[in-house]
């Protein structure tokens, strides 16, 4: 019986669903995919080769994945803090409100850059991506260390 509860609670450890339960990492997977977005529109844009289908597709899933790294910046988690390696400077928890603008105008220009994506043509795509790569940018000159 004993023996049976530990394995099942070694399994439960290993599992992928707990250590996605660390809020380092799962910040961190979540920017990971905001960097191969970005730079899978980046590339068209360089290159003058936007396909419309896919940069709508890359734009949406974008604006998706912008809404969800916050939740996972319980305090404590700043760098120096956190069990785990992570850039986070102190800033995000002591300017609270100049990090939720940062998340605001974020959330706001990759939900702007979807709707240019669907509709617009190819100059406003541009500048509207940039205006994105912007708000990164500036987000991590201020919150994070390089
Ligand atoms: C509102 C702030 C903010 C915005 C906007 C933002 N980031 Fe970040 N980003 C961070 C912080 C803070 C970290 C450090 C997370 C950590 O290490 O715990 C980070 C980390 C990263 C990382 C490293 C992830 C890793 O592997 O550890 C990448 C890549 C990244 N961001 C890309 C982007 C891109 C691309 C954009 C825009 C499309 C963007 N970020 C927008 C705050 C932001």
């Amino acid at each position: 019986m004993k023996k049976t509860l530990m394995l099942s609670l070694c399994a439960v450890l290993a599992s992928p669903a707990f250590a996605a339960t660390d809020p380092v990492s799962a910040r961190q997977d979540i920017f990971k995919q905001f960097k191969k977005d970005a730079a899978a529109m980046g590339k068209m844009v360089k290159s003058d080769t936007i396909n419309k289908d896919e940069f709508s597709k890359l734009a949406a899933h974008l604006d998706e994945v912008a809404q969800q790294p916050w939740q996972h910046f319980p305090a404590g988690t700043a760098s120096g803090q956190a069990a785990r390696k992570t850039e986070a400077k102190a800033e995000i928890w002591s300017k609270p409100a100049e990090w939720t603008k940062a998340v605001d105008s974020f959330k706001a220009e990759t939900g702007k850059l979807k709707q240019v994506a669907a509709n617009g043509d190819a100059a406003s795509i541009k500048n509207q991506f940039a205006a994105v790569q912007k708000t990164c940018k500036s987000c991590h000159d201020a919150f994070r260390k390089d």
